[in-house]
This record gives C-alpha cells, structure tokens and sequence, in this order.
C-alpha cells in the first residue's frame, strides 16, 4: 500500500494506492468516516488498483471550499485524473453511504469516466422531513455538546444488536478513528447531505451496471427503500448482508468482499 497526498485548490488531499492491476477500483468512504474503514478490503482485490481516498474533511485530508456532494464529486475526479495516467481509463467506483452519494454526483456529470458503480448502504433518494430534522439535531449536538458526544452517540447505531454483543471492539475501533473529525466539517457533511438532489433518474438512465449492497438491520439506509431502487438500472446486482446493519464492510467482511469480487466480473465485461 502506498500513501499519496494531492494538493487541489492549494487545500492536502490524502489517499492510499493498492496494487498495480490494470482496472482501477475507487472505495470512497461515508460519513463520519475516513478511508482506514475499508481496511478489509485493501487486500482482496488481486489484479485491482485500489484507490481509496480521504475525502475533504476526513481524515488525513483537508476541509475544501466547497464540500457539496458535487463539490466532492469535482475534488475526486480530480485526484484520478492526476493518478491515472491512462487518459480513457475507465473505473469503478463504490460508495459507502455518504460515499454513495458522491458516486452518484459523479456518476451525473462524469459518466464516461465510469464501468460501473456500487451504493454500499447507500441510496438516491434526498433526504425527507424527518431526516432533515434528524441532521438538525446531530448539528446541535456538535455544536453544543462537541465531536467525542456526538460520535459516541451516533456509531454504535450503525452496527447490528450481533456486531454489538459479540465484537463491540469494531465499534470502539470506528469511534476512535472518528474523534479527529473537526465539528466544522461534521457540520458541513450534514449541510450538503441535507441538500444533496434526488438521483433516482440516474439509476434508471445508468448505461453501466450498477451494485447494491444492503444491510439486512441497517437503520440508516434502510432495505426497504433500497429494495424500491434496485431495479431501476439497466443492469443491476444486488444483495443484502444478513448479519450487517450499516456496515457490512466491517460486519460481514468476506461475504460483502465477495459481492464486490462478483460485481468487478461484471464491470469488466462491460
Ligand atoms: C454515512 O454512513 O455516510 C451516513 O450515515 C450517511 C447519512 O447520514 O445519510
């Protein structure tokens, strides 16, 4: 693995390289996240280049202008197109959550760029009324009560009751990676989630593949409304992780490898 910085718009983009394969995997990473969450995934792509960044304001990277889903979308197309040398390479790229998001702003405006692209416990759908509100008051408690009670509050809902009982070390791992976060960036994510369009006629316009992982107990994306999109591409893979909730990556680590395995099949051939 090799570590690699990126300087755009003068602001220190962080990032780690995996391999040297000829196709090229992106892992972008959710919210409140960096890219050590797809630590079990660095490994298990033989034949891949992974690229797996810290986003703008995660991380080891710095907090940019415009931290928008399509701001951070720009941000990193940039740093593949400094990567990558082959100019019409294309990549797959797959989003975790929030990272999802990003994938499909990039999906919208960079789509010759693309062979396929996966939501991870992701979804096109903005955000409704009660998610709204429910950011709103994530915002007051950065802001009131500070980054160390919010993440505490906020990630051990992100696993399932079994992650929960039986390896709480994964949680207690995640929430110490999440106390470097600034409030201000915290904020910012929410800012734009809460903002960010409905992408679901890029689903159904999507002339690439497209995967879909769901957790079976996920809380933060849940199946129900995943199951409603899945459909909607031309081409689509789709399965549920039984024992994960919203972090299958980490919950369910050779199942959710596999899905991606069987999905880089498909890209390939496209
Ligand atoms: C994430 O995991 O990135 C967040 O749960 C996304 C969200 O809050 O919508």
């Amino acid at each position: 693995m090799q570590e690699k910085k990126f300087l755009y718009l003068n602001k220190q983009i962080s990032y780690s390289t995996v391999g040297e394969g000829e196709s090229v995997l992106v892992l972008v990473h959710g919210f409140p996240e960096d890219r050590r969450i797809w630590k079990n995934q660095w490994d298990a792509f033989p034949g891949y280049t992974l690229i797996i960044p810290d986003l703008p304001g995660s991380g080891q990277s710095e907090a940019i202008e415009d931290m928008s889903m399509e701001g951070l979308a720009t941000a990193l197309a940039c740093l593949l197109e400094a990567e990558i040398s082959n100019k019409n390479q294309q990549v797959t790229l797959i989003g975790h959550s929030m990272g999802g998001y990003i994938t499909l702003a990039f999906a919208e405006k960079y789509p010759e760029r693309l062979n396929g692209f996966g939501l991870f416990h992701s979804t096109s759908i903005a955000d409704n009324e009660q998610k709204i509100e429910a950011r709103k008051k994530g915002i007051e408690t950065i802001r009131n009560k500070g980054v160390k009670t919010f993440v505490e509050g906020m990630i051990p809902n992100l696993y399932a009751e079994e992650t929960k009982e039986k390896r709480p070390q994964l949680i207690k791992e995640q929430i110490e990676w999440a106390y470097n976060f600034s409030g201000e960036n915290l904020v910012s994510y929410y800012e734009a989630m809460m903002k960010r369009p409905d992408r679901t006629n890029l689903l159904k316009q999507s002339k690439v593949p497209v995967l879909f992982i769901f957790g079976k107990s996920d809380t933060a994306v849940r199946l129900e409304e995943g199951l409603q999109l899945c459909h909607l591409p031309e081409i689509s893979y789709i399965d549920i992780l039984e024992h994960s909730a919203h972090m299958g990556m980490r919950e369910e680590v050779s199942k959710a490898n596999k899905l991606i395995t069987n999905f880089l099949r498909i890209t390939a051939t496209t």
